[in-house]
């Protein structure tokens, strides 16, 4: 696996490889990999032949600069990983290679899809997503990009960014990697003390018997018994919404969207652990 820290080089190496005509899956990360990443450098290998993953802790994305101290940087153990996973490219730049001075930023019309769930308890971070990502594609140009359902509201953003400036890039959105008792992988599940680990089971349970309730009951009551469910289990809940899809806004009628999901956000132990499932229709779109 070749790895690149700045730009000029990243980028000389991937104009060779673009005259083999080889085609370029790409999968941003922070870092701190875990089995839902690999999963995604999976899908990009097996797409096309030529896999580029990035490790960027991206300032811009985080509201407090304490969270961005403290976020896991383990990246021996996670250069090994990506080995492992046949990866061909890492791409782990400093700062200033991704925010040259003559940086210009990324400014969008995210149509408001960045302002409720997520976006709600995180002012700005959406806007430091979309900024990371796109100046990640333009110095990356992959033919394929490849994220994770797990952060379905920064997918749909993503989404919009690459429809919005009509950017020649696929993005594929990659089924959610759960443990065998149901809970989403993530970074943060380590941090869950024992009690919290078994509390948290609640959290994809509840959404796989809130996808049951979607085609006997009326969304509100699919909510209600939903949250009723994690209160019983003493989760503290951020937010559960069942939404459109696409356009992120909550509704209380199936009819109203092709495409329908359940997403949350909990609180357990201090730990925020995001899940979602599609209620109805088909992501891919
Ligand atoms: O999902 C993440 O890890 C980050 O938000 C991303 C997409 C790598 C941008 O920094």
């Amino acid at each position: 696996m070749y790895i690149f820290k700045t730009v000029a080089a990243l980028q000389a190496h991937l104009n060779e490889i673009r005259k083999t005509h080889q085609q370029i899956g790409f999968v941003p990360t922070m870092g701190a990999l875990h089995q839902g990443h690999l999963s995604l450098v999976d899908i990009a290998r097996n797409k096309h032949n030529y896999t580029v993953v990035s490790i960027f802790v991206n300032p811009t994305q985080f509201g407090d600069a304490k969270d961005l101290d403290h976020y896991p940087r383990p990246i021996e153990s996670d250069i090994f990983k990506l080995q492992q996973q046949q990866c061909d490219v890492l791409f782990w730049p400093e700062p200033s290679e991704i925010y040259p001075k003559n940086h210009k930023g990324c400014k969008i019309d995210l149509k408001g899809l960045h302002l409720n769930m997520e976006g709600a308890f995180r002012p700005g971070h959406f806007e430091g997503v979309v900024e990371v990502v796109k100046r990640l594609l333009d110095i990356i140009e992959p033919d394929t990009l490849v994220m994770g359902q797990k952060d379905y509201q920064q997918c749909a953003i993503i989404r919009h960014l690459i429809k919005s400036l009509q950017l020649s890039v696929n993005l594929i959105q990659a089924p959610i990697v759960r443990e065998k008792d149901g809970l989403a992988m993530s970074s943060r599940n380590i941090r869950l003390s024992p009690e919290g680990r078994r509390k948290a089971v609640r959290l994809s349970a509840t959404l796989f018997q809130a996808k049951k309730n979607a085609v006997l009951m009326p969304l509100h009551q699919v909510k209600s018994e939903a949250i009723k469910s994690l209160n019983e289990a003493g989760i503290a809940i951020d937010y559960f919404e069942i939404i459109d899809g696409l356009q992120l806004h909550s509704i209380d009628n199936f009819e109203q969207a092709d495409l329908v999901a359940a997403c949350t956000t909990v609180n357990i132990d201090g730990v925020r652990l995001l899940d979602n499932i599609i209620l109805k229709g088909n992501k891919d779109r």
